[in-house]
This record gives C-alpha cells, sequence and structure tokens, in this order.
C-alpha cells in the first residue's frame, strides 16, 4: 500500500471524522460488543496505524484489556504508543511502560497493557497472529483487502472461536453538495481504483463489509452492521481538501479523461474556498460474535 496515504498525519486528520462516524453506530452494535461481559479481553488490532482503534474501543469495552497492535510501518507503530500515552494521560490515567516497550494503561473504568508488533498482514498465518486472542478488529481495512484474504482470516477466527470486528469499512459512495455534472466520472473512476491491489490482491472495495458480514453469519456467527458514514461540513477545510486531492488523485490514475477530473477538481477547490462544500462518505461498521459452545480451538 502507499505509506503516503497512511500517514500519521492523514490518520490524525481522519480520527475525529472516524470517532464521530463509529459514535453514531456504536449503539447498534454495543449489544452484541457487550453482551458476553468479558472482563479480560484478549484483542488483536489488524493495520493498527497510530492506534485510533483502540482508543474508541478500550473505553467502551472497560475492564481489563490485552492489546496487540499489528502494522507493517513501524513508523506508524512509534506513533501510536506515544499517542496512546498522551491520550491516556489526558483522560488522567496511570501510564508505565514495560522493557519490552509495552503499555500500561490504568484508568477508572479500564485497565490495559499494549504491545506494538510490526508484522506483515498480506504474509502472516493468521492462525499465528491471532493466537489466543478473544477479539480481532480492524478499522479502515477491509474493504482494501482481498475475498481469499478476508475469508482466511474468517475461517481462523471461527476455528478459534473468536469474536470479530470490522470498523469504518468504506461503503463507496460520495455525496458531495452542491452536486458536480461530473460527479459521477469521478465516483465511477475512484471506484475502479478502490479495487485495485493494496497490498493483499484485488480490494473488495465498497461491498467489504456486507459480503463479511454474509461470510461471518455463514461461518456460525451473530453478526450486527450499523451505518458509520463520515459527515464532512464546509468549516473542515482541510478534510475536504484531503478528500478532493485523494479522489482526484485516485480517478486521474483511472480515467480515460484525466482532463475532466481536472476540472472537476477546479471546481472543488473554488467550492472549498467560497466555504460552501460538504461530504458524505458512506462506510459501515460491523461486529461479530462467535458462538462459544461450537469453539473447535484445539490444544
Ligand atoms: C487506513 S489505515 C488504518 C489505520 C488504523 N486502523 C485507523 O483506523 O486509523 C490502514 C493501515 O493499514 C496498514 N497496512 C497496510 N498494509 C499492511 C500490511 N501488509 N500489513 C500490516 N499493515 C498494513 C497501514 O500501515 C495503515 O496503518
Amino acid at each position: 500500500m502507499n505509506e503516503q496515504t497512511f500517514s500519521a498525519d492523514w490518520l490524525s486528520l481522519r480520527e475525529p471524522f472516524d470517532d464521530a462516524a463509529r459514535t453514531r453506530a456504536w449503539p447498534s452494535l454495543a449489544p452484541l460488543a457487550l453482551g458476553q461481559a468479558a472482563d479480560d479481553r484478549r484483542i488483536v488490532d489488524l493495520a493498527a496505524g497510530t492506534g485510533a482503534n483502540l482508543r474508541f474501543l478500550a473505553p467502551r469495552l472497560g475492564g481489563n484489556q490485552r492489546w496487540r497492535l499489528v502494522d507493517h510501518d513501524p513508523v506508524l507503530l512509534i506513533s501510536a504508543r506515544r499517542q496512546l500515552t498522551d491520550w491516556a494521560l489526558r483522560r488522567g490515567a496511570r501510564v508505565s511502560s514495560d522493557d519490552q516497550q509495552g503499555l500500561t494503561i490504568d484508568a477508572a473504568t479500564f485497565k490495559l497493557h499494549a504491545e506494538f508488533v510490526p508484522l506483515d498482514l498480506a504474509a502472516v498465518e493468521p492462525l499465528v497472529a491471532i493466537g489466543d486472542a478473544t477479539l480481532v478488529t480492524a478499522s479502515a481495512l477491509i474493504d482494501l483487502v482481498s475475498v481469499t484474504w478476508l475469508q482466511r482470516w474468517i475461517d481462523a477466527c471461527a476455528r478459534t472461536g473468536t469474536d470479530v470486528a470490522f470498523a469504518l469499512n468504506c461503503a463507496g459512495h460520495a455525496h458531495w453538495r452542491p452536486a458536480d455534472e461530473d460527479d459521477v466520472a469521478v465516483a465511477r473512476a475512484f471506484s475502479a481504483h478502490h479495487r485495485t491491489n493494496k497490498g493483499f490482491g484485488p480490494a473488495i472495495g465498497p461491498e467489504a463489509a456486507d459480503l463479511a458480514a454474509q461470510r461471518l453469519a455463514a461461518a456460525g456467527y451473530t453478526v450486527a452492521t450499523a451505518d458509520s458514514h463520515w459527515s464532512i461540513d464546509a468549516p473542515s477545510t482541510a478534510m475536504l481538501q484531503a478528500m478532493v486531492d485523494g479522489h482526484a488523485r485516485a480517478a486521474t490514475e483511472m480515467s480515460d479523461s484525466p482532463e475532466v477530473i481536472s476540472r472537476w477538481r477546479g471546481r472543488r477547490q473554488a467550492d472549498i474556498e467560497a466555504g460552501r462544500l460538504a461530504l458524505v462518505v458512506g462506510h459501515r461498521d460491523l461486529w461479530a460474535s462467535a458462538d462459544r459452545s461450537a469453539i473447535r480451538r484445539s490444544g
């Protein structure tokens, strides 16, 4: 995948929008997420970036948690450690580190240990990465992986009786306001780019959450899904700029008419500067609870 796309700056820019979107979706997922009141969760966060998924989930899950944050980018993992420390201190939690560079965060409603694991998720054997986890989670990942990759992980989670939570799966549609005559052309080219190989084989793209929900249900999981759309209003100019630039860049790579995309970008730039652009981007969150009586964990 393109390192540039996943810089710590980009992940910081999107985190408040992710947080707001997930907060809206959470009431639909919480009954399943909190249903099997586990006080000792062991969580693997796939493609953890700077730790935003932990920052969202840890206070909501409560109790004792052990996190393994996995990413292939060691720079992001260093940033994750720093950002989690700052976040915990802002919440008034006690923070300490251990010899292995892990973090312990002792907050009012949860206590967690986090370790940071550099790993290429395109290459690792899922059962090895899952280990003794009770929850496998990922945010902003599943639309970028292939059907084959997703199925291998679902099979491994089902085999070990591990719960699954996939958040912020991009569902494709971008609804720009005001509308522009070339939004459709940009969307078509952007969507083609979305499905290109991001390192895990041809990417599933916008159907990822629904496909994962179907495959998890077929594997015996109880599944809940909820929309987690980004809503980006006119004052959020930095995010709008990133979205216009990102759409234009991806669409230009795929379009037969780059001049159409270039003119679209120019008009959207003017919309941002006039403070009249707003955008909704479709996302979908998913929580899947394993049937513990069917655990086939060996040994
Ligand atoms: C869209 S970002 C999401 C980061 C984080 N989960 C969040 O929600 O902010 C995608 C992440 O996937 C990671 N990634 C991409 N390819 C990977 C691979 N082959 N193995 C492990 N991590 C990978 C990137 O480094 C990046 O952190």
